[in-house]
């Protein structure tokens, strides 16, 4: 047996006194507190002495066992440490982050438990509790050591009694000081994909039900008060303090239970099939339970307090793992113009070789190459070369094809389990012919993976599914998790499909395969360790049109976002979706200047600019920003932010990775070689498209360049955005993309129509460019019409500066 494997040293079981010395953050300001109260563990909170989490409960509830990890601790040991360090991470928001924290480390042990018949056994229970405590926050995790010492001269007494254990309930909770402001999507063990409800506390229970409409499908609440994280909140004194999760792993989601009376937020997991929440097996840890608080809005976009409590990257060689700016074969399924499937011959689809099916049945699996195509499967060959045309115009990395694959036809709502094979294509998509297509022109196809959450038969093609990637040369999967959890009674937040979504992530890995999952749980902090996790959705993103409310986007930097990036899909420029398919009527509400702020505001290295070539050609002149714009950053500076209000900022590129994506297509068989992103011909100042390639990028210098960008609501409003953080001195080319003067992307009721919305000012198309010379003097007055934006490339102009 080891030794408290998982770092407590070497402990005795102890007696020590029940409240201890508090922990501090490394300025001083914050305040940890533990205590335990006849036998039965608390912390409480604190930011310059004043509450901000009050005497709170900790613990478990376990089967088979009479008692529980709630009571009867007494304290063995207290540890304490200081960290502080400086990590990169492969892709990010900037170049360096800062990891400092004070740590403290509480074992405590229980004499003796009873058994699940209620009998004494007088064998010790030991379980630590871990608190990192930040200048914005705090990081607590529950850890169970396989061994501990009851005494050091008796090393036959080296056990914890808990060895396998069964969580029913964890009773972890967050007493909060009043009824605050919360930004809020209701708790669920299946979606995220809510519009956000801005309420207090207090009102929440009234607004439940209305907060689920226009939401995704399937869902299942548990309460009327229960809440998803992250959280964010913000008090009467105007404190932001934001409730999520770090490093889930082997774990359910978190969900939190509101009492409104006592204003105290209760954990409450995501159950199994069965009803556990957690099935564990010493010595393993919880996830991390995370207080941020900040004193102003900007600080929470700055905050990397989730991603530094998991683990630093655990993939050796990341040579492969790159930003990707692309487009798709997508939005003309999304907004109805075309389909994923191919036929409407078919009443039901039986895909040849599954394995359940009887011998004598087998000849009755779907033949495609015999049916009659209905005509509007948007993944066919023609259309996808007139996409990949586009992209390679225009210097993007890669183009997602969705719909590429036999078995659309019956994917949707039947719970089925051989719904998918992830290897085959529809007899009208030339899986190689595309692949070579795409490389020849500097272009990597995107993987679509749906699972139509068809668990097990995910995991039963995922290893060829990868090889066949392999094979042709694709780098990068997005996968799906419409529907009900197969196998049923499991959740998409369990944690037997927490595991499996790991699962995933980590065989990818050794395929050198990068993924982007939707539908899957919301990250939290993982891309650190698996940086090949360079997407994730987990949030209501662009494909709900119509029913996203204004200021969506600027709270989900506060909350989705605090865990790791979404693959949000903005880049719609074309609002009114009659355009697209005449009985769709959703006009969107957002300006095309909203869109362009987005690619600043919103961090994802997996950046998409999801509407159709035909739609970006007559706007070529706002498409440039889109463009030009960069994904990966060396330095963000959040100018100004308040959750569904709006959000201003300014990024820097990360020089070394804008070419990365196209480097990489270069080292294929068939590959072009020499190919400059438009972000890196940008940056470096490249004019003609076609006199360079990357070989001689060495030879350049990248010119100084920033990004800002803006979004704001259905409230129109101006900032002055000052340049103080160019280069003294230098004078720099500014192109500025606004709102015009009549622009409007806001209407009161989306299915209006284009001409009645004209008539309420709905005016989304209407934006001005502006070129003009600044230095680090300047100032900007950017104004915002309602649910508009703006987005500004900056670059450095040797010309002028000499
Ligand atoms: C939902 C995803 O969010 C969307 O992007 C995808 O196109 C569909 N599922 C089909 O897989
Ligand atoms: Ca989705």
């Amino acid at each position: 047996m080891v030794l408290l494997t998982i770092g407590l040293g070497n402990v005795v079981l102890g007696n020590e006194p029940t409240t201890y010395k508090p922990l501090k953050s490394p300025d001083g300001r914050m305040e940890a507190r533990f205590e335990l109260k006849d036998g039965v563990p608390y912390y409480s909170l604190y930011r310059d002495g004043k509450a901000v989490v009050l005497d709170s409960r900790m613990g478990f509830k376990l089967e088979w066992r009479k008692s529980d990890l709630a009571s009867g601790f007494k304290i063995s040991h207290v540890q304490r440490n200081t960290f502080d360090e400086v990590w990169q991470p492969v892709w990010g928001e900037e170049t360096n982050i800062r990891n400092h924290y004070n740590e403290m480390v509480v074992t405590l042990h229980q004499d003796y438990y009873l058994d699940h018949e209620g009998k004494r056994v007088d064998k010790p229970t030991v379980m630590a509790i871990r608190f990192r405590l930040y200048d914005d926050g705090l990081g607590f995790r529950y850890e169970w050591p396989d061994a501990i010492a009851v005494n050091l001269d008796d090393w036959s007494h080296v056990y914890n009694s808990l060895v396998y254990f069964w969580l029913t309930d964890e009773l972890t909770e967050f007493r909060l000081t009043g009824d605050h402001t919360a930004w809020w999507i209701p708790g669920d063990y299946d979606t995220q994909e809510f519009n956000y409800t801005e309420s207090r506390l207090s009102q929440v229970r009234g607004l439940y039900w209305q907060s689920q409409k226009g939401g995704g499908w399937p869902w299942k609440s548990f309460s009327e008060t229960g809440l998803q994280t992250a959280l964010q909140m913000k008090t009467d004194d105007g404190l932001y303090i934001n409730i999520h999760e770090a490093a889930v792993l082997n774990y359910p989601t978190m969900n939190l239970d509101l009492n409104d009376t006592t204003f105290t937020l209760k954990v409450h997991l995501t159950p199994d099939a069965t009803g556990y929440v957690g099935r564990l097996q010493t010595p393993c840890v919880s996830p991390w339970r995370t207080v941020q608080v900040c004193e102003k809005a900007t600080d929470v976009l700055r905050s990397r307090l989730i991603l530094n409590l998991n683990e630093p990257c655990a993939i050796e060689d990341v040579s492969w793992i790159h930003p990707v700016k692309y487009m798709g074969v997508w939005w003309e399924m999304i907004s109805d113009k075309g389909t994923w499937g191919y036929t409407n011959d078919f009443p039901s689809v039986r895909l040849p070789g599954d394995p359940s099916v009887p011998q004598s049945l087998q000849g009755t699996a779907t033949d495609y190459t015999r049916c009659k195509p209905h005509g509007r499967h948007s993944a066919n060959n023609d259309n996808v070369r007139r996409y990949i045309d586009f992209a390679a115009k225009h210097g993007f990395d890669a183009l997602l094809i969705e719909g590429w694959n036999i078995g659309w036809e019956d994917w949707y709502g039947k719970e089925k389990d051989y719904v998918f094979d992830f290897l085959t294509p529809y007899p009208d998509f030339d899986l190689p012919a595309l692949n070579k297509y795409a490389h020849e022109n500097g272009i990597r196809l995107i993987m679509h993976h749906e699972t139509s959450s068809s668990v097990p038969n995910y995991e039963r093609f995922m290893e060829r599914a990868y090889n066949l990637m392999n094979q042709y040369g694709y780098d990068a999967v997005k996968s799906g998790y419409v529907g009900k959890i197969v196998p049923h009674g499991e959740h998409h937040y369990s944690q037997p499909i927490i595991n499996h979504y790991h699962r995933a992530i980590v065989e990818a890995a050794k395929h050198h395969i990068m993924v982007n999952a939707h539908e899957a749980v919301r990250p939290t902090g993982l891309c650190r360790t698996w940086p090949n996790m360079i997407g994730n959705e987990s949030a209501m993103g662009t494909e709900f049109r119509g029913r996203i409310n204004p200021g969506h986007t600027t709270i989900l930097p506060f909350t989705r976002l605090q865990g790791g990036p979404m693959d949000y899909t903005p880049g719609i420029f074309e609002t009114d979706m009659e355009k697209n398919a005449p009985w769709n009527h959703d006009l969107m509400r957002h300006t095309i200047c909203n869109q362009l702020g987005l690619y600043v505001t919103f961090y994802s290295p997996l950046q998409m600019a999801a509407d159709f070539p035909e739609h970006y050609e007559p706007y070529m002149d706002a498409f440039q920003f889109i463009k030009d714009v960069a994904v990966d950053w060396d330095t963000s500076i959040y100018i100004a932010a308040e959750p569904g209000d709006y959000i201003v900022t300014a990024r820097k590129p990360k020089v070394s990775t804008l070419n990365q994506a196209a480097e990489g297509v270069g080292t294929l068989p068939d590959g072009k070689k020499g190919v400059i992103s438009n972000a890196a011909r940008f940056v470096y100042g490249i004019e003609d498209t076609n006199a360079l390639t990357h070989s001689h990028i060495n030879a350049l210098k990248p010119r100084d360049t920033w990004y800002i960008g803006g979004i704001t609501d259905e409230t129109a409003r101006e900032f002055s955005v000052k340049l103080d953080f160019l280069k003294p001195g230098v004078k720099y080319e500014a192109t500025i993309y606004a709102d015009a003067k009549d622009a409007s992307g806001y209407v009161s009721d989306v299915k209006m129509g284009w001409e009645a919305a004209q008539k309420e000012g709905y005016n989304p198309k209407a934006y001005t460019i502006t070129k003009k010379t600044v230095t680090s003097k300047t100032t900007l007055k950017l104004k915002m019409a309602p649910c508009g934006g703006f987005a500004v490339s900056i670059r450095e102009n040797p010309a002028k500066t000499k």
